[in-house]
């Protein structure tokens, strides 16, 4: 082959791709990567050698959604600087972002090409053909039966083999409409993937190496769907099915709604040892006035309850949260009903927000919202609270042995990292095991984000 064909080939394409937000939009990431490898495209991580640049957004905070604008801001000129030595770049917003402000996009940030929503990436190749040729192209409009039209098919397209973890994406939207949420919009409602096609996925992974898959969906634990026992299934008999196939040793699943716990996942809980005492299980408050606000459909004594009940199948489970502080009418006497909360179920890890107004959602349009200081405030003692909690779990490990799941090299040389079944980093001597391998480690020390473990 000659040098010109090549620089012509389409193998020559390079795609940057940067991910914002959740673990699902991490997943799309992949899929859109792999759909992209076969329309000749390799990844890069450098920005200025891309043919194409793609942002897989998050709408979630107003401040995850201005991050992609500025970001434009930057691409723009490496677009300019590109276009003056002759070579294209097109630009794509993918993502809820792009699902929620669609033309927007490209009305503000001009330089954009393409705009293509969650429900649409079984598109991407198409539309971006189109883009190529000087059209601006926004593709957000999606019928129910469309929804994981794009998972199948990449599905069937080669696993890269990426490592000894893997997301799996089974079911996607929501139908719970909290207030506060734009989920429910821009990822659209809720639908769950046909069990064949899940099986059939995490099998493939397990063949590439894969040893812990960690199951995903806005409100996963929503999931139903028909087994092949003809009988209507939820995540716990999934959960029973996936723990079945071999190599795989670890199943995990997020996020989950409290009211869709049901029996049957506890029951997974109690009797599946591959399922990871891990659960991430947001409250959002602790204040039964904020939750019915919120609509969440649950009062704090509902939560505390249900997480008596899992701990009761599964004493060693430790609980991850999400929080809001600051939502609309949240007093002092609300928020210190939050803290009340934290201080009874203890969390082992958790994630907390100020409330941010999401255009289109009831909670934007609700009086009394509440000042910044305010939020500030409440923010930071509510972190204080979780932090010490989360520390105080890690401390506990100390001088017990626990499995690790060995997941790459360390930075520092001799060095390696496993996952702790509560998802912390596991350092140990690179003697201690390869990749891939689930190691007896004894706890040792607590590091800043990690543990440190010798062989056990
Ligand atoms: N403001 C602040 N936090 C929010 N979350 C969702 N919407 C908002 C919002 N408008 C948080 C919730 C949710 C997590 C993914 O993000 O805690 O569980
Ligand atoms: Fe958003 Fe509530 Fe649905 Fe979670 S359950 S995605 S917070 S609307």
């Amino acid at each position: 082959m000659s040098d010109e064909a090549v620089a012509a080939s389409p193998a020559a394409k390079k795609v940057f791709v940067r991910t914002y937000g959740c673990q699902m939009n991490v997943y799309d990431s992949q899929r859109m990567t792999d759909a992209l490898a076969a329309d000749g495209y390799s990844p890069t991580s450098e920005i200025g050698d891309a043919d194409l640049v793609l942002l897989n957004t998050c709408h979630i905070r107003e401040k995850a959604a201005e991050k992609v604008y500025s970001e434009l801001g930057r691409i723009r000129e490496i677009k300019a600087e590109r276009a003056a030595t002759g070579r294209e770049m097109l630009i794509g917003i993918a993502g809820c972002v792009a699902q929620a402000e669609g033309r927007e996009i490209i009305r503000r940030a001009p330089a954009v090409d393409l705009v293509i929503g969650p429900q649409t990436y079984h598109r991407l190749p198409e539309a971006l053909k189109r883009a190529r040729g000087g059209e601006k192209i926004v593709e957000t409009d999606y019928a129910l039966e469309d929804k994981f039209e794009h998972l199948p098919n990449t599905a069937r397209t080669e696993i890269i083999k990426r490592g000894v973890t893997a997301f799996l994406t089974v079911q996607e939207g929501c139908d719970k409409f909290c207030t506060f949420c734009v989920v429910p919009y821009t990822r659209g409602s809720e639908v769950s993937r046909p069990v064949a096609q899940i099986v059939a996925e995490a099998e493939r992974l397990a063949e590439a190496g894969v040893r812990e898959v960690t199951l995903l969906g806005q409100n996963v634990n929503a999931w139903h769907g028909e087994g092949p026992d003809g009988q209507e299934w939820g995540l716990g008999r999934l959960l029973f099915r996936l723990a079945e196939i071999p190599g795989l040793a670890r199943l995990r699943y997020t996020t989950s709604h409290p009211r869709d716990m049901d029996d049957a996942l506890i029951i997974a809980h109690r009797d599946l040892p591959a399922l990871m005492p891990y659960l991430h299980l947001p409250v959002q408050s602790g204040s039964d006035r904020i939750l019915k606000a919120m609509n969440r459909r649950h009062t704090a004594a509902d939560y505390v309850r249900l997480i008596d009940r899992i701990r009761a199948a599964r004493p060693d489970i430790a609980m991850s949260g999400d929080f809001i502080v600051g939502f609309p009418g949240e007093t002092d006497a609300d928020f210190e009903a939050t803290m009340q909360l934290v201080r009874d179920v203890r969390y082992a890890q958790a994630f907390s927000f100020k409330y941010s107004p999401r255009p289109g959602t009831p909670g934007a349009e609700m009086k009394a919202q509440i000042a910044e200081d305010v939020k500030d405030e409440r923010l930071q003692r509510l972190q204080a609270l979780l932090m010490e909690q989360q520390g105080s779990f890690a401390v506990s490990l100390v001088g017990r042995t626990i499995d690790a799941l060995i997941e790459k090299p360390g930075r520092q040389a001799g060095q390696i990292v496993g996952r702790s079944p509560w998802l912390q980093p596991v350092i140990l001597d690179e003697t201690a095991g390869k990749i891939g391998d689930i190691v007896k480690a004894r706890i040792i020390r607590v590091g800043k984000a990690s543990l440190f473990a010798q062989p056990a």
